[in-house]
């Protein structure tokens, strides 16, 4: 028999015969593989000569339709993570767990695993690491329950007819980049790989009612390393991020469908695992000076208020062209503030090499960070500190004008609680603890002195 083959984006998934160099799709570069054909597509299929092969379905009534049971979730012992699951997690659903190689995923998972088991069956497959290259981090996280067991496979096949057993109520794959199904060819990772394999353990996990968390590991410019189209497949979404080395990580649902997607959970990296962080505030100003190009930003996480250092840094440019570095911040978003503080203040930034940095390795995803980033340049510009009773929190329109901000009052309690003295930030909000601002360059001149 001749195997065909096919070409198929590990982007977007569109399909091809012949190879090209950039998808005419998703418009990414150099993304084709290829893929063995199964011969099932190659018998002269139902559809070509237009009959309907399937049978008619059974359905029911709505009104006679029992609802899942909402109380029958698994909790971890992590209270916020259990939010952002939507109250633990749900019985018969499976979540994605998407994040960078090294920041915790397993880690996490088997802490998970080691709390689900104190009362249930939890079954962890590797196909990445031995029974004793687990066992080994179990023990330094303190998991021995007799209900906890390992598997390692590569096989979708294998783990999806494990799950349907039924004898499980947690099962772990660690992961989805690692399977394989019998039936199709292509290497592990590749589009068709993941879709199908993640489809078959969906299957097994919804017939059985067992709770599944796939691993995905992440590229570095945070998309699902090719699989983006597992995301469409399970029900909760689940994006692990930070830095791998040190700092916070966070847990947020990016989906979620039986929770809200605004909760998130913050960890920390110690020698006995992943430890939840309840203050961060406190944590991230623990170590804080008071220098030229700090400002303290008042943000809000999912539904989180945080306080956090925003630092610049402001150097002559050596070549003639200024550079321009965000940690923790967009940089396109910072080239448009510093264009907004050039053109709107007699700040002169052309020849100057700006550096951002967000303490902690947080990861701002706030219009009103704005303020905080243009008064930290212009302070370290400048080399004037702002006030230590000051935080900041606003966002700044290309007029240079100043523009309010959601969720302002979880923003001013969050600084009241830290013992702050007041709040720079838009005139729009009527509060003592605020000192109004409504332009770019009176604040600068009013408070970077
Ligand atoms: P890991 O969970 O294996 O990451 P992932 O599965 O996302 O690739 O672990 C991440 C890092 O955490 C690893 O480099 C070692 C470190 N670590 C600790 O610092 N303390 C611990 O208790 C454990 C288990 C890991
Ligand atoms: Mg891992």
């Amino acid at each position: 028999m001749k195997i065909k083959s096919q070409f198929v984006c590990q982007q977007c998934g569109a399909v091809y015969k012949k190879w090209v160099g950039q998808c005419s799709n998703c418009a990414s570069w150099n993304s084709l593989v290829e893929e063995a054909v199964s011969d099932v597509s190659q018998k002269k299929s139902a559809v070509s000569r237009g009959e309907v092969s399937g049978k008619k379905l059974d359905f029911v009534k709505m009104s006679s339709v029992r609802p899942s049971n909402e109380k029958a979730r698994l909790l971890t012992e992590f209270s916020d993570l259990n939010l952002v699951l939507g109250g633990g997690i749900l019985m018969g659903s499976v979540s994605l767990l998407a994040g960078q190689p090294g920041i915790g995923k397993s880690t996490l998972l088997m802490q998970i695993s080691a709390e689900v088991a104190k009362k249930y069956p939890v079954l962890y497959v590797s196909g990445e690491e031995s029974a004793g290259q687990v066992k080994l981090r179990a023990e330094r996280l303190g998991a021995s329950s007799d209900l906890l067991s390992f598997a390692s496979s590569v096989s979708a096949n294998d783990i999806a007819k494990t799950i349907e057993s039924g004898e499980f109520k947690l099962v772990i794959v660690d992961s989805i980049q690692t399977l394989a199904m019998d039936e199709i060819a292509s290497a592990p990772g590749t589009v068709s790989q993941v879709t199908n394999s993640g489809n078959l353990i969906i299957r097994a996990a919804k017939k059985t009612d067992t709770a599944v968390i796939i691993v995905g590991h992440v590229t570095k410019e945070g998309t699902l390393a090719g699989p983006k189209v597992l995301e469409h497949l399970v029900d909760v979404v689940l994006n692990f991020e930070g830095d791998r080395y040190g700092g916070f990580k966070t847990v947020r649902a990016v989906k979620n469908r039986f929770g809200s997607t605004n909760e998130i959970a913050i960890f920390e990296m110690a020698n006995e695992g992943l430890k939840e962080v309840k203050n961060p505030s406190e944590a991230l100003l623990a170590e804080r000076t008071n220098t030229d190009g700090s400002v303290i930003l008042a943000t809000v996480e999912g539904n989180r208020p945080i306080l956090v250092e925003i630092q610049a840094l402001a150097t002559k440019s050596n070549f003639g062209y200024p550079k321009r570095t965000a940690s923790g911040f967009d940089l396109n978003r910072l080239n448009l503030l510093i264009a907004v503080l050039e053109r709107r203040t007699k700040l002169k930034l052309a020849d100057k090499d700006i550096f951002i940095n967000v303490v902690g390795g947080m990861k701002l995803n706030d219009s009103a960070a704005d303020l905080a980033i243009v008064m930290a340049i212009a302070s370290a510009v400048a080399g004037r500190k702002l006030g230590e009773e000051y935080v900041v929190f606003g966002e700044v329109g290309l007029g240079g004008e100043i523009r309010s901000a959601f969720r302002a009052d979880q923003r001013i309690a969050e600084a009241k609680k830290l013992g702050f003295k007041h709040a720079i930030a838009p005139a729009t909000i009527k509060d003592k603890f605020v000192v109004p601002v409504k332009d770019l360059r009176e604040t600068l001149i009013r408070y970077v002195k």
